[in-house]
């Protein structure tokens, strides 16, 4: 039996029904904060929005001393993707793309190492918009069905997309089947549209009624507002009648929101295993920086957050949680074994 040519080839799956997920999140989701989600009980993992052109370029090498796949850019060394083996079944690589051929192209480079793909639908963001990505696509059905069926037929990995909605539910219906049609296997719904912005109220009516015209589940989001623990992310599930949810924001302050037995960490205990991983995977010091910055909150004002702003390396913010050895045991470890890092960077 030949199977080449044959419209759909997809061989792997990822079970979609009753997840908790992290959504996708631009700087903050590189592998650190994405294992550290998952150990704190998250599903599936969304990596941040990875640009068609960029992931294009980039060379996929396999990184022995970490253990991980990196897509390096050849121009400037610069890891564009990390990931590693712990997550392979469980990460999404979403893509923000406005051509067919060249979301095709960049997710064929990944396809062996994630397990599936989602097109970004939402980014109402003036670059993305401008280069007719993210929430642009939604005003272009054509162009969307196309980038989604091409990737459906070509890849052995799932494919999803994730929208906003209109404020209009029939065209919001419409639109969200003609995407279904294309044979994705969920659809990640913000209940925003691309004008609304957070301080705006999630339509959770909205994504309730797609609920009811939809086959393939629907992955809520847009409820972080009410979001500070399991519990709250169960009931954001219930009131949207969602098979999955996706939460950004409310994980990004304290991801072990997504434990559903152990409540709510501590931050800084969360801080230092997400710092750990950092050091374990040579995170590059001011994407680290971001990340604790973001979980810190309005903890930066304290003592400890003032010195943490004056950090620059990664050392110094590991000597800040008491992970200063663990680096410097870490750093010997990969300079021996050869690694080809941003060390030394660090003064
Ligand atoms: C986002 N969001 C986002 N969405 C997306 O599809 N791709 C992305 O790369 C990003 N990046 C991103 C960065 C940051 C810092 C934030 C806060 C948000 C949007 C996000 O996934 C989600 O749709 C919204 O934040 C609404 O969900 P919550 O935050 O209410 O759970």
């Amino acid at each position: 039996l030949c199977l080449i040519g044959m419209a759909n080839v997809n061989e792997a799956t990822v079970d979609y029904s009753n997840k908790i997920i992290l959504a996708p999140m631009v700087r903050m989701n590189t592998l650190p904060f994405r294992l550290l989600s998952l150990d704190h009980g998250a599903d599936l993992v969304y990596s941040e929005e990875l640009v068609d052109h960029k992931l294009v370029k980039t060379e996929r090498r396999v990184n022995d001393v970490l253990g991980t796949v990196d897509f390096v850019d050849p121009l400037d060394g610069q890891v564009v993707f990390r990931t590693c083996p712990r997550e392979k079944n469980k990460i999404i690589l979403q893509i923000g793309t406005a051509s067919a051929e060249r979301a095709l192209e960049a997710a064929k480079k990944v396809e062996k190492d994630v397990a599936a793909i989602d097109i970004n639908m939402g980014c109402p963001k003036q670059f993305s918009l401008a280069g007719g990505m993210g929430a642009a696509l939604l005003s272009t059905p054509d162009i969307a069905c196309n980038i989604l069926t091409t990737l459906v037929n070509n890849l052995s990995i799932p494919v999803t997309c994730k929208v906003r909605v209109f404020s209009n539910e029939t065209d919001t219906i419409v639109l969200c089947k003609k995407l279904e049609a294309c044979g994705i296997a969920a659809i990640g719904v913000h209940g925003r549209t691309k004008a609304e912005r957070p301080r705006h109220a999630n339509r959770v009516d909205m994504i309730r009624t797609l609920t009811q015209h939809l086959k393939i589940p629907v992955i809520a989001n847009g409820g972080s507002k009410d979001i500070m623990d399991y519990p709250s992310i169960l009931k954001f599930k219930s009131v949207t009648n969602a098979s999955s949810v996706m939460v950004a924001r409310a994980a990004q302050d304290n991801c072990s929101i997504f434990s559903s037995t152990n409540g709510v960490k501590d931050i800084h205990q969360l801080i230092k295993e997400y710092l750990k991983y950092c050091v374990d995977y040579d995170n590059a010091a001011p994407n680290s920086k971001y990340c604790v910055q973001s979980m810190l909150g309005s903890q930066q004002e304290s003592p400890l957050g003032k010195k943490f702003l004056e950090s620059q390396s990664l050392e110094q913010m590991c000597d800040l949680w008491g992970l200063g050895d663990y680096w410097r045991q870490k750093k010997d470890e990969y300079t021996t074994g050869g690694l080809i890092s941003r060390w030394e960077l660090t003064p």
